[in-house]
């Protein structure tokens, strides 16, 4: 009877351990990655693509990175610069419209 109760415990023990190792390492202290941060538009400013910053642009409230773009050259193009809200400037003022920013990657979306 002893022993059966000891194994009892031991398995107990064991599945405890085993739970606790699986939930370590899952913890949400890092900040929100992979297209969930909320960039406020003062957040949004500091990625300018100047000085070796990343380069992000706002529209239509979601935020996308342009980085990796050869036309985005130091946060630059045509006349725009990243960092900003440039909802109006790409349907207004570009020839090309929203449809180019299905190829960028999106970083996150604008606070309201
Ligand atoms: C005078 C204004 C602008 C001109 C003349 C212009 C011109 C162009 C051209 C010729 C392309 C390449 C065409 C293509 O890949 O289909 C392009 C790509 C692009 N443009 Fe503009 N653009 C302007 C404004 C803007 C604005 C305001 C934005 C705001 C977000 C923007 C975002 C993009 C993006 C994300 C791409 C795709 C880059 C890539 O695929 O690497 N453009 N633009």
């Amino acid at each position: 009877m002893n022993r059966k109760y000891l194994s009892i415990l031991v398995l107990v023990l064991v599945a405890v351990v085993a739970l606790a190792g699986c939930s370590s390492g899952n913890g949400s202290e890092e900040p929100a990655e992979d297209g969930d941060r909320v960039f406020t538009l003062d957040e949004l400013a500091e990625y300018d693509g100047l000085d070796g910053q990343e380069a992000y642009v706002a529209v239509d409230g979601v935020v996308y990175d342009v980085s990796g773009s050869d036309m985005w050259d130091a946060g630059g193009h045509n006349g725009f610069q990243a960092g900003q809200d440039l909802s109006e400037e790409i349907k207004e003022v570009s020839p090309h419209g929203v449809s180019v920013l299905e190829r960028m990657p999106v970083v996150g979306t604008l606070e309201e």
